[in-house]
């Protein structure tokens, strides 16, 4: 197998995968280039291929998080998102979950007669029923008059019954993430121009892995995913075809090579 972990490959993703074999990780996390958004160094990438190659490389139960947007032209949204969900399913994969990434603090711009643009998808992709499932909580705040309450197996108040009331619940699926510099503490990753929150990439990492789990990112950036998943005690590779963000994202991640792992990020 000429594939190592630890490595971020300067090539097309497609070609790093085609050297993988079946079912060699167990997720993926990746924000692809959409929409000519932004130029890249001028490349751009087939959908269809990736996610069939993307199925191929994927453990059973394993899963992918595609983050992914829409762009605005001539008045109409593109809908490239939902043009990639098509596409993964049409790989083979289940759309498991529609998740959202929104943006507490969105770039300003002028949206015409819109609302401010705040958010993109975050598509959990799965091969077969997801294996793994960590799901992040929170507190579940009760009224004092109700404390005393029991709840039934079917959520009724009820104190004739002595099932006690669950203390904390899953989080929705929209998360929300601060953008731009307090999203990384990292100020070389800023050399790249569309990184997404580290926290989001604990985030993710977290609820669908478990340690030395291998985690994928097909287009690595300036490192998110790698620096994420090494602090979770996770195995990683990825792929990225810049080598200028090659050489952000390695001198990123050198630095965490010798720092704790996180137990749990919540
Ligand atoms: C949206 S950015 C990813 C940013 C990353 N999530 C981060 O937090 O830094 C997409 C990246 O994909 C890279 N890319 C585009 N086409 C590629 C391909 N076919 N194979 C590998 N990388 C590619 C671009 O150079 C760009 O850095």
């Amino acid at each position: 197998m000429n594939i190592e972990l630890g490595e971020i490959y300067n090539e097309n993703c497609l070609e790093t995968m085609q050297r993988m074999p079946d079912g060699f990780i167990d997720m993926t996390l990746t924000s692809p280039p959409y929409d000519d958004l932004r130029e890249y160094n001028g490349y751009h990438f087939p959908v269809e291929e990736i996610s069939v190659e993307l199925y191929r490389v994927t453990a059973d139960g394993g899963v992918v998080v595609w983050v992914v947007g829409d762009r605005t032209v001539n008045g109409d949204e593109t809908l490239t998102s939902f043009k990639h969900a098509f596409a993964f399913r049409e790989a083979g994969f289940k759309v498991h979950d529609t998740m959202i990434y929104a943006k507490n603090n969105p770039i300003p711009s002028d949206c015409g007669k819109r609302y401010r643009q705040c958010f993109e998808y975050m598509f959990c992709f799965s091969k077969g029923q997801p294996k793994t499932f960590n799901p992040l909580t929170m507190p579940i705040k009760q009224e004092k008059a109700f404390k005393s309450f029991r709840i039934t197996s079917v959520g009724r108040n009820d104190l004739a019954h002595d099932h006690v009331a669950p203390k904390e619940r899953k989080l929705n699926n929209i998360f929300f993430y601060n953008v731009g510099t307090s999203s990384s503490r990292d100020k070389i990753a800023f050399g790249h121009p569309a990184i997404f929150p580290e926290k989001l990439a604990e985030d993710q990492i977290t609820t669908w892995t478990n340690d030395g789990d291998i985690v994928y990112d097909p287009f690595m950036g300036s490192g998110t995913t790698a620096k994420a998943a090494l602090l979770l005690g996770r195995q990683w590779l990825g792929s990225e075809i810049s080598s200028e963000y090659v050489d952000i994202a390695e001198t990123r991640i050198a630095a965490y090579l010798d720092e704790p792992k996180i137990a749990a990020v919540k």
